[in-house]
């Protein structure tokens, strides 16, 4: 075969395999209801400190993803869904009451770590969501609110 036509063969079978892959659907992370378990039913969450977190942290660590339009397409559907369920494993703040104490120590000290450090909320995420970068005026917020939350975990 000549090289060109390789090429060709070759460029062929990647759109028909993007093609393919499109027909591969995943579960959306959408609750039908609100979690009897969610951060905010057990412990304060000031109003600004939720909006910080439902715009920053949400997308990944909630039960409710609000997905962009490019999401329906693949494989963004994947590198999603798979950053969701991570994210969620790791800490889900509307299951935090659901953790035992040393847990959510434990999270509530990562969340003020990560924060501080510019690890969260990802870069691959910001890039795209500019409004979910933190100040630092607001992480100095989230921080101050993990103290107290701590003082109300027994
Ligand atoms: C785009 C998705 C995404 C966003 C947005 C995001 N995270 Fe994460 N987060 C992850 C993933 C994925 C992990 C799993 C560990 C990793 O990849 O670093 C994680 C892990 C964590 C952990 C556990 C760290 C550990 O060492 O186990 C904490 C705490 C955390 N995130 C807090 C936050 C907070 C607070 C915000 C908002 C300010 C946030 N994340 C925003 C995806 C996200």
């Amino acid at each position: 075969m000549k090289k060109s036509s390789l090429i060709k063969t070759g460029l062929g079978f990647i759109i028909i395999l993007l093609i393919v892959i499109q027909f591969f659907d995943v579960e959306k992370n959408v609750a039908i209801a609100p979690s009897e378990n969610a951060i905010e039913k057990h412990y304060s969450v000031p109003n600004p400190v939720q909006k910080l977190l439902k715009t920053s942290c949400y997308d990944c660590h909630s039960n409710t993803t609000v997905y962009p339009a490019y999401s329906n397409i693949q494989p963004v559907k994947w590198w999603l869904a798979d950053h969701v369920n991570s994210g969620k494993r790791h800490l889900n703040f509307d299951e935090f009451n659901t953790y035992p104490k040393e847990k959510k120590l434990k999270k509530l000290d990562e969340i003020a770590e990560t924060v501080r450090s510019g690890e969260m909320p990802l870069t691959s995420y910001t890039l795209i969501h500019h409004n979910a970068k933190l100040s630092d005026a607001e992480k100095a917020e989230i921080e101050q609110w993990v103290n107290e939350v701590k003082k109300h975990i027994e």
